[in-house]
């Protein structure tokens, strides 16, 4: 068996194109502020297609680049500025950070109520709780998915590898939810036997930044894969030097799951749709 291979950046133009409807009914120009610090080669990629995307949705983005040597305090001092700025309704900084910079603090400088990341304590917190709240946009994305193609959750074992703040730590949470109502195993690098947990994942979500960590061997025959993995592999062969590859050895686990995301064009367009539906929640609010 083949599986169905998930065109996410189909789904994520539904979810774009939805979003831009609701911010032109709006009286404001929805606008987020993306913060740049650094010039990671990554980072940089992805604050270029969050500002695009934005464009395209008929909002606003303050284009906000600093160099590596800025100081916490500085940053600090910007987010204070733009947190009682009212013309800007979202600020992301796009992490990583410098490593003289501690993220916390930075997360916890913006106003909640502008967190379109769903970072802060706050939203986190209200998270867990199953409160209203800014959802992490790439989490929030793997969730519309699943919904989108019709992949029943409830009373099915998610697994999750992997267990960052941006993404298995908050999909854990959604995806116990009771409008979900999966029931959720979380693996990360101190588990062992790996294989034996994913094995039982009904639906496995790859999220542990590994490239080729998951094999054929450890997928379940039917099993819905989401493979989050966006790994830069240095190939000579390749235009940019690069090829992006998944945390999923996407040729073996093809032929044992029912659907699969691929590397690119999966998760990865899911998460700039939400990140705009958070932007205009944030124009609203
Ligand atoms: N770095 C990797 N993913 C993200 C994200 O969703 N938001 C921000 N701010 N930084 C990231």
């Amino acid at each position: 068996m083949s599986a169905i291979i998930i065109d996410g950046k189909a789904i994520a133009l539904k979810t774009r194109l939805d979003a831009a409807e609701k911010a032109k009914r709006l009286s404001v120009m929805p606008t987020l502020a993306v913060v740049l610090v650094g010039e990671n080669p990554a980072s940089l990629s992805y604050v270029t297609g969050k500002e695009k995307a934005l464009s395209e949705a008929g909002m606003g983005s303050r284009d906000i680049r600093l160099p590596a040597d800025t100081t916490e305090d500085a940053l600090l001092k910007l987010i204070a500025d733009l947190n009682a700025d009212a013309t800007v309704h979202g600020i992301l900084v796009q992490l990583p950070l410098p490593r003289h910079i501690n993220e916390e603090h930075i997360i916890e400088a913006i106003d909640p109520k502008k967190d379109v990341d769903g970072f802060h304590p706050v939203n986190m917190g209200k998270l867990v709780l199953g409160e209203d709240c800014f959802i992490p946009c790439t989490p929030h994305g793997i969730v519309v998915l699943l919904k989108e193609i019709g992949i029943e959750t409830k009373g099915k074992h998610a697994v999750i590898v992997g267990r960052s703040n941006i993404v298995g730590k908050p999909l854990l949470n959604l995806l116990i939810r009771k409008n979900i109502n999966a029931t959720v195993t979380l693996c990360h690098t101190g588990t062992q036997n790996l294989p034996s947990y994913t094995r039982q994942a009904d639906i496995l979500i790859a999220a542990a930044g590994s490239p080729g960590l998951i094999s054929g061997d450890m997928i379940k025959e039917g099993a819905v894969v989401i493979d989050v993995g966006v790994n830069r592999v240095e190939d000579a062969t390749a235009k940019k030097g690069f090829r992006l590859k998944g945390d999923v050895l996407f040729d073996e686990a093809v032929e044992k799951a029912s659907y699969i995301t691929p590397v690119p064009g999966g998760v990865g367009p899911m998460t700039i749709a939400m990140l705009l539906q958070n932007v205009v929640q944030a124009a609203i609010l």
